[in-house]
């Protein structure tokens, strides 16, 4: 203990604490505490309210990652003259008059971001209205000036001066100005998602006073789909853009519209996951749940779709006054908004079975293209065809035997129906024991055979298991796994839900259970290694997901025993029946893992390659 803290035996007698009003200073540093957490948080306010003032350019400027500067510029209507020192008071807005917090159509509402940023900074607003002059007031520290003329063309001007100034406590817990404005421009780039008919600029002055413009996302025209999608092209990218599946879908009042990637292109982390409820963006563990469920097909769980998805509904149907900074929502039919998003995403994803993302073929061009060297390439005449021929006999297989064979190529004679016009076209040979090359009609496409056979296998288990559950084999002996107590509990909790996958387990004393019947699909599998994964994948989940769900990822764990391993060697008829099995499955283009089962090259980017176009 504390020397300075009083002790029962101290010779004064404790002081009992009196109730005191706090003053506004304090009232707003407090609230403050809420609203504001680091520059970010400031700006975010900021640019909410020069979008509800109707603007349609905002310009930011940051200096030191905020710490020293904000400043948000806008076209919108402003703030007359003599409401200047109102705006700045506590439970002011002109947003709403307070008889229904459940009706809001605006970002704020509270009437309290201003007053709360003005008391941990320097604030200076600068505002004109059509038809008057314009005006200035300047808060420092809490303590408000008059209201002052000042020369503004139109809008508003907000600028905050060295943040958390007057709370020490809170400036140390910032982070370097490179994650501050990292911060702030992911702030920035939501909000410019949610709006895109406004122009958004952000502008680094740490350097100098014009500043660096680091971020810029014009003003788009058109419906609302080519604005939104344009916008999307400027934040996330063009090969966001080219790998996104357009949703839009509706259930009982509540809309969803947006974009969402292939599984083919996801990311190690949520961070790019933009979810909108009635223009705000948001972070809830609602909507993020449902689209894990929404792709539990398709990844693993440590892969994360990236999606821009905005839901609307009924104002009244969503409670957004949960959190100071409005971040999280609750919506009052919570199953509705998950069940619509899982569907739409399910649909747009079944529908897009095939496609594998482009970024996979495109980083595969780029793995493949030759180093580049200043020097001169000196490309030799196209051969004769006689000189083509002679080149192609010498890489036959009775030809190659003869030669330094440094890896091994299975050449696959001819069949006499060739099926080159199918999607993934004719088995030509099968590279590294896990590789299928095969010739389309204008290209060439490279099969994981591992990869697409585990999705097969999955796909067939769905589909027995919707059917009338997983043909079961019964093992001739049954096989003992070891395993703790809390293990084998958990495990014949499940046996119910194991046994219609075709997997039956008992109990088999302490410490042990035993396994009786596997998949049949699976053919012969090591029962230990399935049931130790299966195990595994039960204490990920938890208690948090659906059973549906858990399901889906138990099978998905079964499948990959039942899969041909890398290293096995398939003859022409076997890879022609994988590729055929492929094209005829929803969801092939990627593996229960959402890596792709097959990349195409098109002839076009071989002759890239080759410098031939
Ligand atoms: N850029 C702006 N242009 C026009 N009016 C503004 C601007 N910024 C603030 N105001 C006015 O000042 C008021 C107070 O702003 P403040 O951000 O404190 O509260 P709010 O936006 O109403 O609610 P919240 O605290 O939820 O943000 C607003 O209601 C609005 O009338
Ligand atoms: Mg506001």
């Amino acid at each position: 203990m504390n020397a300075q803290t009083p002790n029962i035996g101290d010779s004064q007698p404790a002081k009992r604490p009196q109730i005191k009003q706090l003053d506004d200073v304090a009232v707003n540093r407090i609230a403050a505490g809420e609203v504001v957490e680091r520059p970010a948080s400031a700006v975010k306010e900021l640019i909410e309210n020069a979008l509800d003032a109707g603007a349609t350019r905002i310009e930011l400027c940051v200096k030191d990652g905020g710490k020293t500067l904000i400043r948000v510029t806008d076209d919108g209507h402003g703030i007359p003259a003599q409401d200047l020192p109102l705006a700045l008071s506590r439970h002011a807005t002109s947003k709403i008059d307070g008889s229904d917090l459940l009706n809001i159509h605006t970002f704020g509402f509270r009437g309290e971001a201003l007053p709360s940023m003005a008391a941990v900074g320097r604030m200076t607003i600068t505002s004109r209205v059509a038809g008057e002059d314009a005006a200035q007031i300047v808060v420092d520290g809490g303590a408000m000036g008059a209201v002052t003329p000042a020369a503004l063309s139109k809008g508003t001007v907000v600028e905050l001066r060295n943040l958390f100034y007057a709370t020490p406590a809170r400036l140390k817990f910032l982070r370097t100005d490179r994650a501050e404005m990292g911060a702030i421009s992911d702030v920035v780039k939501k909000l410019a998602m949610a709006e895109p008919y406004v122009g958004f600029t952000i502008r680094d002055l740490s350097r100098d006073d014009t500043g660096r413009v680091t971020f810029r996302a014009d003003a788009q025209t058109g419906d609302m789909f080519d604005a939104l999608s344009g916008r999307l092209r400027a934040i996330l990218g063009a090969e966001f853009a080219d790998n996104a599946l357009p949703i839009d879908a509706e259930r009982e009042g509540i809309t969803l519209t947006g974009y969402a990637a292939l599984p083919t292109y996801s990311r190690g982390n949520s961070i790019s996951q933009y979810l909108f409820v009635n223009g705000r963006p948001v972070r809830d563990k609602l909507l993020v749940g449902a689209l894990r469920g929404a792709y539990s097909d398709f990844l693993s769980r440590d892969r994360h779709p990236v999606v821009a998805l905005f839901l609307e509904l009924e104002p009244t149907k969503v409670d957004v006054n949960v959190h100071p900074a409005k971040a999280e929502v609750r919506f009052r039919d919570p199953g509705l908004a998950r069940g619509l998003i899982v569907s739409a995403l399910k649909h747009a994803l079944a529908d897009a079975g095939h496609r594998a993302s482009t970024t996979v073929a495109n980083a595969t061009l780029g793995a493949f293209q030759p180093e580049r060297t200043d020097r001169p390439v000196y490309q030799m005449d196209r051969p004769s065809l006689g000189a083509m021929r002679a080149s192609y006999q010498a890489q036959a297989p009775g030809f190659a035997e003869t030669q330094a064979v440094y890896s091994r190529v299975d050449v696959v004679e001819p069949v006499a129906a060739e099926p080159v016009d199918q999607q993934l076209g004719a088995a030509r040979g099968q590279v590294h024991e896990n590789y299928i090359i095969a010739q389309t009609k204008d290209g060439m496409v490279i099969v994981d055979q591992h990869a697409a056979h585990e999705r097969l296998v999955y796909e067939k288990l769905k589909k027995q298991m919707a059917e009338n559950g997983v043909a079961a084999q019964a093992l001739l002996i049954p096989e003992i796994v070891e395993m703790s107590d809390a293990d084998a509990a958990t495990l014949l909790t499940h046996a119910d839900a194991l046994s219609k996958l075709g997997l039956t387990l008992e109990p088999f004393g302490a410490g042990a259970i035993a396994v009786r019947e596997t998949p049949a699909i699976l053919g012969e599998v090591n029962a230990e290694a399935m049931v130790r994964d299966i195990l595994d994948e039960l204490d990920d989940l938890g208690d948090t997901q659906l059973v549906a769900d858990k399901i889906e990822a138990v099978l998905s764990r079964v499948a990959c025993h039942g899969s041909i391993r890398s290293g096995r060697w398939m003859r022409a008829d076997e890879m022609n029946a994988l590729l055929r099995e492929m094209e005829a499955t929803p969801h092939s283009g990627q593996c229960n893992h959402g890596r792709p089962t097959y990349v195409e090259l098109k002839l076009a980017d071989i002759e890239r390659l080759f410098g031939r176009k």
